[in-house]
C-alpha cells in the first residue's frame, strides 16, 4: 500500500537544487509528532529517529533519488529494511543539503574488454542495466554528538554512465545533509557475479573540494561473500586519533583481513585474508618419496613465515602441505593484468611450464656439457631450435627477448640477447681483476669483508670437518703479495679482504655428493683479496676444502694465480666453484631470504595489524607491491622440489635448506640497515666527520658509495614522515596497532628468531625510523642491487656458473684423471660448467627475472595520495624525489670519472643498479619501491 505524505520546505532554507515537494513513502503507519530540533525532522516508522542530526533530511530527500538512510549495524551495515514513515511538519525542520555525485572508476586492465574486469554478459549486463551495479554508502566520519551512536550511512546503488578503452564509470547521485559531517568512509557492495578492480571514487559537489578515495583494490562479487568492502578516505589516522564514527569499522576491517572466524580451509581466490605459515609446500612427497623437503620454519630449519594458503596437507606427510591447485594470495596481492599479460606472472608461468620444458625434450643428454666455447656463444648468435610449442604466439608475445620464430619453417627458436657484461668485455669472464672488481659493483656486493682475525680459521667442529686451520696461510700471502707489505701492516691497514662460504658450505660437501641423480659437487671455499695502491682488489687465494667422509681424510688446498701453465689452469677451476658458491649464495641467501623471503612476514603483519587508515601502513603499503606474489610463483616454479634452483645450483636438493641454515646463522634485523651491514663486514667504521657518519675500507665501492645516499635519502624521509604523525614519543608506545605490528613481525613472522636480544625495541620516533628506513632499504635498494643485474651478470655461463659439476683435477686424482686434464684442460673447464640444458634453463629464468615491468613503480616515483593531501608530507616527499633525481646524476657523475676503476675502465660495465628510474626491460638500472621480481 502506497500512501503519500506532504512536506513543507521553505525553498529558501535549502541549498539543494533537487528538493522535490512531494515524497512517495511505502508501509507507512505512523506519524509522530516532529522533534523540535531544527533538521530532526524525520522519524523512522520503527520509533527510531532516522540517523539524527546527520541522517534526517537525507532520509527522505535520497529516498527521493534512491538514496537510502541505513542503520549501520556494526560492520554488515543492514540492507535496506526499513522506510521513511514521517514526514516534517514546519519550516524549521528542514535542512541543507548538498548534491553529491559519486564517481567510481572501474579499470579495464588490457584491451578495453568488460570481460578483463570480470563482469559477466547476461546476468552482469542485466544488472548493470538496471541501474543496480554497486551499491555505495557514506560513512560519517563522526558519531552523533548527541547519543554517541554512529550515523546512519547514505545508501545509493551506483549505474553504469560510461566505458572507454581504459575503464567504465559508475555515477550514484547522494544528497547529503549538512550535518552528516565529514564523510569517514564509503562502503561497497558488487552487485555483479565477478569481481570488479575498483580503481577510484571520487565525490563531487562539497564546497571545499572533490573528495578522492584510491582502494586500488579488487572488490568481490556480493554471491562469493556478503561482507561489503570498506573504503577509507585518503586521510591517515593514528588508532587514539581516528574519528568516532570510523573506531568500529577500523578494527572490523583488521578482523576481516586477519581472517577472523573465518574457518580452517583453502583460501579461495576472492579472499583477502593474511595469515602465517611455515615453508612446508616445496616437497611433493605424494608424487615420489625423494621428492620430500624438510618443513621450514622450525628449531632445526629456521625460515621467515610466508602466506598460509589452507591447503590439504599431503598424504604421505602430514606435515606438509599438498602442491595441488594454484597458490593463494590474498586478493590484493596479485600482479595487475599489465603486469600479467606483458611480464612476470604469465612470462614466468610460461616460461617454467611451457618453454623450460621444451628445451629439456630438445636435448637428448640433459648432462651434456658444452662442447667447446664457441657453442656458448652459439646461444647468442643462432639460438637453440625449439620442439613446436603450444600456445607459441602467446609466448612470443610473453618472452619477445627469448623466443624468437623463424616463420617459414614453424620452428621456434630460443635465442638469447647478449649480456651487456659479455658485450663490453668478450673477455672479463676469466680477468681476475674482474672477479674482484665483481664483488664490489656486480651481481653480490654485499659479500665481501675486511678480515679482521688471523689466521683465519674455522668455527666447525675439528672431530667432524677436520683441522679448522686454513690453508691460506700467512707464508702464502706474503709469498702473493710479496714485497708490497707485510702481513701484519696489510691487516692493521684493513687491506686484506674476503669472501666467506666455507663454514657455511662445508657441512653440505658430502650431502651433495652423494645426490644421484644430478652430476654436482661442493667445497668448503674462500676467497682472499688484497687492495691495491689503485683502489681495486687483486686476488691473493682461493680455498677449496672437503671435510673428512667416506673413509677419505680432510682434503683441503689453497690456489693462487699462478704463472706455470699447470697451476694457472687449477688457478681458473678453482675461480669457477668459488664462483659457483658465491652465485648459489647470492640466489639463495643475498637474493631470496634476505629480501624476498624475510619481507613476506612484514607484508602479512600490516595487514594484519595497521589498519589501512593507519599512516605506517601507507607509508609501507607501496613497497609490498606483489611480492607476496611473485614469492608464491618462486615457490611454485624456483624453490620447489625439482625445480630450476634444486636442478641448477651446485648444492641441488639442498639449496633451500641450505637458505634456511644462512638464515638462521647470519640474519639479523639490525643488520640488515645499510651501515649496519658495511660496519658488520668492516668496510665501514663510524667517522663522524665521513659522509653519512660512515668511513669506508675501500673509498670506491659502488654499492656502499650509491647505497648510502639512497639509504640517507630514504632515512630523511622516514624521518620527516614519522615525526609529523608521532610529534610526542609516547605516541608510539600507545599505539597499539604499531606495537601489535612489532610484536607480530618479531614473534610470528619471524618466530624462529623471536627470542634473539637483537630484536629493536619500538619505543621512540628514532626505533621506528630505524625499523622502517631499514624495510625500506631491504625492499628497495637492497633487492634492486642483487637482482636487476642477474642477466647482465649471469647471462653468460662461464662469467657465473650456477653449478660446478666435477671436483677438481688436483683432488685425489688417478693418473688417468690427471691425464685427461692434462691433455684437454679446456673439456675439463666446460665439464665443470654446467650442462647445456641447466644453462639456458637458468639464462632464460634469469632474463624474465631482470625485466622491469611497464607498470613498475620507482621508488620516489609516484607521490601515494594520502601524502599529496597532506601538504608537509607532500613537500617531504618533493624533497625526497628530488634527492634522488640528484642521485641518478650522482651515479652518472661516477661512472664517468676514471679515478674510480671500480666502476670506470676498459670493458667495465658503469654501476647503474642503484640509479632510482629506468626504462622497462632488463635494462641493469632502476630502483623498483617493491620486491616485484
Ligand atoms: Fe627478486
Amino acid at each position: 500500500m502506497t500512501k503519500t505524505y506532504s512536506i513543507l520546505l521553505d525553498p529558501f532554507i535549502t541549498k539543494t537544487k533537487m528538493l522535490k515537494p512531494q515524497l512517495h513513502h511505502h508501509h507507512s503507519n505512523s506519524i509522530q509528532p516532529l522533534p523540535t530540533r531544527q533538521h530532526n525532522a524525520l522519524l523512522a516508522g520503527d520509533g527510531n529517529t532516522c540517523g539524527g542530526d546527520s541522517g534526517s533530511a537525507a532520509c527522505f530527500l535520497s529516498l527521493n533519488k534512491l538514496s537510502l538512510p541505513i542503520k549501520r549495524n556494526g560492520f554488515h551495515a543492514a540492507r535496506p529494511s526499513r522506510q521513511i514513515k514521517a514526514i516534517a511538519a514546519d519550516k524549521s525542520i528542514a535542512t541543507t543539503t548538498t548534491n553529491v555525485k559519486a564517481i567510481i572508476t572501474v579499470q579495464i586492465t588490457m584491451g578495453g574488454l568488460i570481460s578483463s574486469i570480470g563482469l559477466t554478459k547476461g546476468l552482469d549486463d542485466i544488472t548493470d542495466l538496471l541501474g543496480k551495479s554497486l551499491l555505495l554508502e557514506l560513512v560519517a566520519a563522526e558519531v552523533d554528538h548527541r547519543t554517541g551512536l554512529a550515523k546512519d550511512t547514505i545508501q545509493h546503488y551506483a549505474h553504469r554512465s560510461g566505458i572507454d578503452l581504459k575503464d567504465v564509470k559508475y555515477v550514484a547521485e547522494f544528497e547529503v545533509p549538512e550535518d552528516f559531517g565529514q564523510i569517514g568512509a564509503i562502503l561497497i557492495e558488487n552487485e555483479h557475479h565477478k569481481e570488479m578492480y575498483l580503481e577510484k571514487i571520487e565525490l563531487e559537489g562539497f564546497s571545499n573540494d572533490t573528495i578522492t578515495i584510491n582502494p586500488n583494490s579488487w572488490v568481490h562479487s556480493k554471491f562469493d561473500n556478503p561482507e561489503k568492502r570498506i573504503f577509507f578516505t585518503n586521510k591517515s589516522y593514528l588508532p587514539s586519533q581516528t574519528p568516532s564514527g570510523l573506531k568500529d569499522l577500523r578494527e572490523k576491517d583488521l578482523a576481516s583481513l586477519r581472517g577472523d572466524g573465518v574457518p580452517e580451509g583453502p583460501r579461495k581466490k576472492h579472499d583477502r585474508i593474511y595469515d602465517y605459515d611455515v615453508y612446508n609446500d616445496l616437497g611433493d612427497p605424494d608424487r615420489k618419496p625423494e621428492l620430500a623437503r624438510p618443513v621450514l620454519g622450525t628449531k632445526e630449519f629456521p625460515y621467515p613465515r610466508r602466506c598460509k594458503t589452507g591447503r590439504p596437507r599431503t598424504k604421505s606427510d602430514p606435515l606438509s602441505e599438498s602442491r595441488s591447485g594454484g597458490i593463494y594470495v590474498p586478493r590484493d596481492e596479485a600482479f595487475s593484468e599489465l603486469k600479467n599479460m606483458t611480464f612476470s606472472a604469465r612470462t614466468l608461468y610460461s616460461l617454467m611450464h611451457a618453454v623450460i620444458p621444451s628445451i629439456q625434450t630438445s636435448m637428448i643428454d640433459q648432462e651434456l656439457p658444452f662442447p667447446h666455447f664457441t657453442s656458448i656463444d652459439c646461444l647468442y648468435r643462432d639460438g637453440l631450435h625449439m620442439p613446436q610449442l603450444e600456445s607459441k604466439g602467446f609466448l612470443r608475445t610473453a618472452l619477445p627477448r627469448l623466443l624468437k620464430s623463424i616463420e617459414d619453417t614453424q620452428h621456434n627458436i630460443l635465442r638469447f640477447e647478449t649480456p651487456a657484461i659479455l658485450h663490453k668485455d668478450k673477455f672479463s669472464w676469466i680477468k681476475d681483476e674482474e672477479l674482484c672488481r665483481q664483488t664490489l659493483a656486480g651481481l653480490h656486493p654485499c659479500a665481501i669483508q675486511a678480515v679482521k682475525e688471523w689466521p683465519l680459521k674455522s668455527q666447525l667442529d675439528p672431530d667432524v670437518y677436520g683441522p679448522p686451520e686454513s690453508a691460506i696461510t700467512k707464508e702464502l700471502v706474503e709469498e702473493v703479495i710479496g714485497g708490497i707489505i707485510p702481513i701484519e701492516e696489510a691487516l692493521k691497514q684493513k687491506k686484506l679482504f674476503i669472501i666467506d662460504y666455507h663454514d657455511i658450505l662445508l657441512p653440505y660437501v658430502n650431502k651433495v655428493r652423494e645426490i644421484k641423480d644430478m652430476r654436482t659437487t661442493l667445497y668448503g671455499s674462500r676467497l682472499l683479496m688484497f687492495l691495491t695502491p689503485y683502489g681495486t682488489l687483486r686476488p691473493v687465494a682461493i680455498e677449496l676444502v672437503r671435510p673428512p667422509g667416506d673413509g677419505k681424510p680432510q682434503w683441503k688446498q689453497a690456489f693462487t694465480p699462478r704463472w706455470d701453465s699447470t697451476g694457472a689452469w687449477l688457478w681458473k677451476l678453482a675461480k669457477v666453484h668459488f664462483l659457483a658458491h658465491d652465485t648459489g649464495i647470492h640466489q639463495l641467501v643475498s637474493h631470496w631470504v634476505r629480501t624476498h623471503a624475510c619481507t613476506e612476514p612484514y607484508i602479512i603483519a600490516s595487514n594484519r595489524q595497521l589498519s589501512a587508515m593507519h599512516p605506517i601502513y601507507r607509508l609501507l603499503h607501496p613497497h609490498f607491491r606483489y611480492t607476496m606474489e611473485i614469492n608464491a610463483l618462486a615457490r611454485e616454479s624456483l624453490i620447489n622440489c625439482a625445480g630450476i634452483i634444486e636442478s641448477s645450483f651446485s648444492p641441488g636438493k639442498y639449496s633451500i635448506e641450505l637458505s634456511s641454515v644462512a638464515y638462521g646463522q647470519l640474519w639479523r634485523f639490525d643488520k640488515e640497515a645499510l651501515p649496519e651491514d658495511l660496519i658488520r663486514r668492516g668496510m665501514a667504521e663510524e667517522d663522524p666527520n665521513s659522509p653519512y657518519g660512515l668511513k669506508l675500507a675501500i673509498k670506491d665501492y659502488p654499492y656502499a658509495n650509491d647505497g648510502l645516499i639512497l639509504w640517507d635519502a630514504i632515512k630523511t624521509w622516514v624521518t620527516d614522515y614519522v615525526t609529523h604523525y608521532y610529534p610526542e614519543p609516547n605516541l608510539i608506545t600507545s599505539d597499539h596497532e604499531l606495537q601489535s605490528w612489532w610484536t607480530e613481525i618479531r614473534t610470528v613472522g619471524h618466530a624462529d628468531k623471536k627470542d634473539e636480544p637483537w630484536w629493536p625495541n619500538l619505543q621512540t620516533p628514532q626505533d621506528l625510523i630505524k625499523i622502517l628506513t631499514t624495510i625500506i632499504w631491504v625492499t628497495s635498494g637492497h633487492h634492486a642491487s642483487v637482482n636487476f643485474g642477474q642477466y647482465d651478470y649471469g647471462g653468460y655461463v662461464p662469467g657465473r656458473p650456477t653449478i660446478a659439476r666435477v671436483k677438481m683435477p688436483c683432488e685425489d686424482p688417478t693418473d688417468e684423471t690427471w691425464e685427461r686434464f692434462k691433455h684437454k684442460p679446456e673439456k675439463e673447464l666446460l665439464a665443470t660448467f654446467p650442462s647445456q640444458l641447466q644453462a639456458s634453463q637458468i639464462m632464460s629464468v634469469l632474463d624474465v627475472l631482470s625485466n622491469h615491468s611497464p607498470d613498475e613503480e620507482y621508488i620516489g616515483e609516484k607521490m601515494e595520495p594520502s601524502f599529496e593531501e597532506n601538504l608537509k608530507i607532500k613537500a617531504a616527499y618533493e624533497i625526497f624525489a628530488g634527492k634522488l633525481k640528484e642521485l641518478e646524476g650522482i651515479i652518472d657523475g661516477r661512472n664517468a670519472d676514471e679515478r674510480l676503476r671500480n666502476r670506470n675502465g676498459v670493458g667495465i660495465p658503469p654501476y647503474q643498479l642503484l640509479k632510482p628510474v629506468s626504462k622497462p626491460g632488463v635494462t641493469g638500472m632502476g630502483v623498483p619501491n617493491s620486491i616485484s621480481i
